[in-house]
């Protein structure tokens, strides 16, 4: 009988040499918690179908900020869910709107140490729920959004934010962005670019984070999941436009886009683990159906070995404390 020439099971063998061998780094610094932060609230209220993550009073936003700091994370994405929303998402602009209110407190308390990043996008604020201004036949207007989110990016950077997050998908916004905040004097503003964001049912949870009164959805304006090609195109828009890193949404169900982006664009590449692959878990564990760490940690190596230089994930403070407790 002849024996096996090559063995790899010699490299599994231990956890000292699978420590050793193992390609993919999972540290603290390389994840970013995205947190909801709501006006009008005094206490933490519970988003249901993501358990263990809540819609922020602003002080409990502070707490979170200086934990995610103590924790070690890379950064803080902030999403605000304003009191009142209107049709063009006045509170968006309003230089004491609640996101900007977040941005101000969270970069007092722990903007030395993390990275804060800001969600510029109109969904949280409009009365309708969908990303841009709407054009008389209802339709999402692109070029009448572009303003808007001129506006927004000047009030967040004014609000202290180091990274705005352009996530609505409309053409050319990272360049009407990019010249907004130059010519306010924030050339230091760094634009995190949602280049490649699908329309996925991976959202469902966020809808209700948010408050969203959305009705339909968003295929006339985020991608379509049956296509590649396009999210390397985006990228390369982005890129030609002044992005300074760019992402991939949702994560898990889009490994492959991750790979291609990842070896396509030579700036950092995020990856935004969503409100759907949270809940997922959460749920399989909560019926003892699947072990929660574990499937959590798998996940995000996964992410990391797909490409992405970081990853936003609501499990980003826990994750770090496993992994400082790993080493
Ligand atoms: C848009 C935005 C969304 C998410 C992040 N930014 C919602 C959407 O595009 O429908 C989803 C995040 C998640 O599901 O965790 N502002």
């Amino acid at each position: 009988m002849g024996f096996p020439a090559a063995r790899p099971r010699r490299l599994r063998s231990t956890p000292a040499v699978r420590r050793l061998v193992a390609e993919t780094t999972l540290e603290p610094r390389q994840l970013v918690l995205p947190v909801f932060v709501r006006e009008g609230i005094d206490a933490p209220v519970p988003i249901a179908s993501m358990p263990g993550v809540v819609q922020h009073p602003l002080d409990g936003l502070r707490k979170a900020a200086a934990e995610a700091a103590a924790a070690g994370l890379g950064g803080i994405m902030l999403f605000g869910i304003p009191a009142h929303k209107d049709a063009v998402g006045s509170a968006g602009t309003d230089p004491d709107g609640i996101l900007q209110q977040g941005l101000r407190a969270v970069v007092e308390e722990a903007g030395d140490s993390l990275v804060v990043m800001s969600d510029l996008c109109l969904d949280e604020f409009t009365d309708h729920g969908h990303c841009g201004v709407l054009a008389a036949d209802g339709s999402v207007d692109n070029d009448a959004t572009l303003v808007r989110y001129a506006e927004m990016a000047i009030v967040q950077a004014e609000a202290g934010a180091h990274v705005v997050a352009p996530s609505g998908m409309m053409d050319g916004q990272v360049g009407v962005i990019r010249s907004a905040l130059d010519e306010s004097g924030f050339s230091n503003v760094s634009v995190l670019a949602y280049s490649a964001k699908y329309a996925s049912a991976f959202y469902g949870p966020f809808r209700e984070a948010v408050d969203s009164s959305l009705k339909g959805d968003r295929r006339a304006y985020q991608q379509d999941g049956a296509n590649a090609r396009e999210a390397l195109r985006e990228v390369r828009l982005d890129l030609a436009e002044g992005a300074d890193m760019v992402m991939v949404k949702p994560a898990s169900a889009y490994l492959d886009i991750l790979r291609a982006v990842a070896d396509e664009s030579d700036v950092p590449v995020a990856a935004y683990q969503v409100s759907g692959e949270y809940a997922m878990i959460e749920a399989a564990a909560a019926n003892g159906w699947i072990d929660r760490d574990r499937a959590v940690l798998e996940s995000l190596t996964a992410i990391r070995r797909a490409g992405a230089d970081f990853v936003l994930t609501y499990w980003a403070g826990e994750a770090a404390g496993w992994l400082r407790a790993a080493r």
